[in-house]
C-alpha cells in the first residue's frame, strides 16, 4: 500500500486548537501519538492553528487554545525531546507548500469532501475559502516532511486519501515518481470513532453545542461521572456477541470507550459485562475514565500555569520542524520551476 521504504518512515499528525480537546481526540489520536513515540519512527506533532482559522476564532483566545492543546500533548505523555512539537503558523513552509497543492488538487476532489459539507452547513456561500481548501493544507502539513504514517481518527480518512491523491498527481505531473510518499493512515484500535454521549450516530466533537455530548480533557471527576451517568443508552443488558453490539450504537460507543481506556479488546469487555445493565456498567466506566483522565487534567493545569515554558517548547519545536521542511520545500520549488536567486 505505502511506498514507505523509499522514504524514511516519519510520523506526522495535527490537532486543531479550536475548543477543548475531547475524549475522542484523546482516544482517536493523542493516545496513539504517544504510543508511536516509542515505535522507532521520527514523530512530528503539530497544533494546526492555520487550520483553526478556517472558522472564526477569537484572536484573544487563539494563542491560549494553542497552548492548551500543547499542554494536553505533554500531559498525555508526548516528550518534546523525543517528538517535535510545534504550532503550524511558526513554520511558513506549510502555507507555502499548500499554495502549490491548491494548484495540484482538482475542484472535483474538494467537492467530494464530506467534512466541508458538514462544516459549511446550509450556508455554503458564506463559508471561508480556507475551509474549502483545508484538505490541501493538511496534505502540505504531512508532505512538507515527507511524512509516511499519519495517526488520526476515522473522520480524517477522506482527507488522507486526498493527500495521497495530491502526492500521486504531483509526482505524475512533474515526472518524479517518488518525490512525495503516499502516506499511510494509521486508523484503528477499539475507538477510532468515539461517538457523542447524547447520540450514538454522531461523532463526539469539540464543536457540538451540547457539553453533555462529550467528555473534555479539562472536565473534573464529578463532571465526567455525571456525563457518563446521563449518557444515552437503551434499556437492554449488554450483549455477549460483537454482532449484537454493533446493532446498538450507544452501547457500542460506551463499550468501545471502556475497551480503549482499559487497553483490552471489545470481546473481553463483553465477556466481563454481558447480561448486566447500564446501571452496573456505567459506574465502572466512569471510574475507569476518571482514573485515566484526572492525572492528565491535573498535569495540564500545572503546565498551563507556566505559559512561557510552553511557548519555549513550541519555539524550539518550530525551529527543528523548519530544518526538515525548508529543504523539502526548496526542492519542491525547483521541481515546479520557480526561479530562486538566493
Ligand atoms: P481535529 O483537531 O478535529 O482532531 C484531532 C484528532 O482527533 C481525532 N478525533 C477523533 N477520533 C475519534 N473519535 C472522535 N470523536 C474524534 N474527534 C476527533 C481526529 O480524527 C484527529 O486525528 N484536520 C485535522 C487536523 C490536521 C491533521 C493534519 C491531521 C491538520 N493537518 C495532518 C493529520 C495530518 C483535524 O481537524 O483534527
Amino acid at each position: 500500500m505505502s511506498d514507505a521504504p523509499k522514504h524514511t518512515p516519519r510520523v506526522f499528525s495535527g490537532v486543531q486548537p479550536s475548543g477543548e480537546l475531547t475524549l475522542g481526540n484523546y482516544l482517536g489520536a493523542v493516545k496513539r501519538f504517544v504510543e508511536l513515540q516509542d515505535g522507532g519512527m521520527e514523530t512530528i506533532y503539530c497544533v494546526v492553528d492555520l487550520h483553526a482559522i478556517t472558522t472564526w476564532q477569537e484572536p484573544s483566545e487563539l494563542a491560549d487554545a494553542t497552548r492548551q492543546v500543547t499542554a494536553a500533548f505533554l500531559a498525555c505523555g508526548l516528550d518534546p525531546k523525543r517528538s517535535i512539537l510545534f504550532n503550524q503558523s511558526q513554520v511558513p513552509a506549510h502555507a507555502e507548500l499548500a499554495w502549490v497543492f491548491n494548484c495540484v488538487a482538482r475542484l472535483g476532489w474538494l467537492n467530494r469532501m464530506t467534512q466541508f459539507k458538514d462544516k459549511a452547513g446550509k450556508n455554503r456561500e458564506n463559508a471561508s475559502a480556507g475551509l474549502y481548501v483545508y484538505p490541501n493544507l493538511m496534505a502540505a502539513d504531512i508532505l512538507v516532511y515527507r511524512g509516511t504514517h499519519v495517526p488520526v481518527g476515522e473522520d480524517q480518512k477522506q482527507h488522507l486519501e486526498l493527500a495521497r491523491d495530491i502526492a500521486q498527481k504531483f509526482n505524475n505531473d512533474f515526472g518524479r515518481p517518488d518525490f512525495f510518499p503516499l502516506c499511510e493512515p494509521l486508523i484503528g484500535g477499539p475507538a477510532p470513532r468515539v461517538m457523542s454521549l447524547r447520540d450514538g450516530t454522531k461523532k463526539m466533537s469539540k464543536s457540538d453545542p451540547s457539553d453533555m455530548s462529550r467528555i473534555n480533557l479539562t472536565d473534573d471527576a464529578d463532571a465526567i461521572a455525571n456525563k457518563i451517568r446521563r449518557a444515552r443508552t437503551d434499556p437492554e443488558p449488554l450483549p455477549d456477541t460483537l454482532e449484537a453490539l454493533e446493532a446498538r450504537p450507544e452501547a457500542r460507543n460506551l463499550v468501545g470507550i471502556y475497551s480503549a481506556l482499559a487497553g483490552t479488546d471489545l470481546e473481553e469487555v463483553l465477556a466481563e459485562f454481558a447480561g448486566q445493565g447500564f446501571g452496573a456498567f456505567k459506574p465502572r466506566l466512569a471510574e475507569l475514565a476518571v482514573s485515566h483522565l484526572t492525572p492528565i487534567t491535573a498535569e495540564m493545569n500545572r503546565l498551563m500555569a507556566d505559559p512561557a515554558e510552553i511557548d519555549r517548547i513550541l519555539g524550539d519545536g518550530a525551529n527543528r520542524a523548519a530544518e526538515i521542511a525548508e529543504p523539502i520545500l526548496a526542492e519542491t520549488y525547483d521541481v515546479v520551476g520557480f526561479l530562486r536567486s538566493r
